[in-house]
């Protein structure tokens, strides 16, 4: 089968796995898929996590250029995190039509608009499977398995670093700085941790969810978005003794009066399965018209989940199995649908 080459920029904690499972899989992939993956280049200018790995020194590059010139080069992987670089990366990539795999939220959420209708205008996919639910087959779900269904409802637990603290916090009486501290020394948290703890990845991951479930963008302004950031103790103390724990829930619900999207922690009973997501896990529900109640769980963050689902995307698009590369879904073309605040 013919070769499809790849190149990887931005080798982080997702990055170095990423990299780390093409090449340790790349014959496994072969036999199970037919797909012949070829990792050609690793770009990024710091390869301490990529030699902490022992990556081949031959893949790295700080030549972006030349990793997107070879016609070699059919999928790009954008593991740079942020919207400004990546955002330049990924209009290039497309416009050169190849095919972008990125896990990168902020990004969609944010220029999806744009990004979506490029890579159709050029014959290219976008994968973005690990941009919602880390390792769990979030997208493919809702735009495949799903796809028969009127989707209800989503709602879950979607950020790792926030679900991490919050358990720590309720089972251990761990503060929430140590909590937070050991989140990113685990490699899940952002960045800025900012976008985790104060709501706006979770919104960020609802957002897409919404968009591909609803079929019309989701306007990120206009979500009500709270983070833990401004728990105390004593909420969650409260809520133990009153029998529910605290867990930060992203929510996107469809009715006849508009869609309802929204990030905010909430008091779960202990008997309900989300107060059960434990560590850096998340979990999420979705609501078909015809399928009913579905509920999927796994990690959600962190560098080999997210690097499966990136993966998983290069597999799919090298093998064809993204011919429609969602520009069938209708989303994000220009439709917007607002989401507004429930009514008390
Ligand atoms: N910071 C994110 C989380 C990583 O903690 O869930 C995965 O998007």
């Amino acid at each position: 089968s013919q070769r499809v080459g790849v190149a990887l920029v931005g080798c982080g904690t997702v990055g170095g796995s990423t990299a780390a499972l093409l090449l340790d899989q790349e014959e496994k992939i072969h036999q199970r898929s037919g797909v012949h993956l070829e990792l050609r280049y690793i770009v990024d200018k710091n390869f301490d996590v990529a030699r902490s790995l022992e990556l081949p020194e031959t893949l790295f590059t700080e030549d972006l250029d030349t990793a997107l010139s070879d016609p070699e080069v059919q999928i790009v992987i954008e593991l740079v995190g942020g919207t400004g670089f990546a955002l330049e990366l990924s209009r290039r990539v497309l416009k050169a039509g190849k095919h972008l795999v990125t896990a990168n939220k902020a990004l969609l959420a944010h220029h999806g608009a744009e990004l979506f209708p490029l890579a159709e205008q050029n014959g290219c996919s976008i994968g973005f499977e690990a941009s919602c639910g880390g390792g769990i087959p979030l997208v493919r779900t809702l735009y495949d398995g799903l796809m028969a269904n009127t989707i209800d409802a989503i709602y879950g637990i979607v950020n790792g670093t926030c679900n991490y603290i919050l358990t720590e916090m309720i089972e251990k009486g761990q503060s929430y700085d140590d909590a937070l501290a050991q989140a990113q020394a685990d490699g899940l948290a952002e960045a800025d941790p900012t976008l985790d703890v104060a709501g706006i990845d979770s919104a960020h991951k609802i957002c897409i969810m919404a968009s591909l479930a609803f079929g019309a963008t989701v306007d990120l302004d206009r979500i009500p978005v709270a983070g833990i950031n401004r728990l105390q103790a004593e909420d969650v103390a409260y809520g133990n003794e009153m029998g529910y724990v605290i867990k930060l829930i992203a929510s996107a619900v469809q009715t006849n009066r508009g869609c309802f999207v929204r990030v905010e922690p909430a008091f779960i009973s202990m008997d309900h399965p989300l107060a059960w997501v434990g560590g850096s896990f998340n979990a999420v529900s979705i609501y078909g018209h015809a399928v009913g109640h579905t509920m999927y769980y796994g990690r959600g963050a962190g560098g080999s989940p997210t690097a499966s689902a990136v993966a998983g995307d290069c597999i799919a698009i090298a093998g064809g199995a993204y011919p429609i590369q969602f520009k069938q879904i209708n989303i994000w073309q220009g439709k917007t649908k607002p989401a507004t605040q429930l009514d008390p």
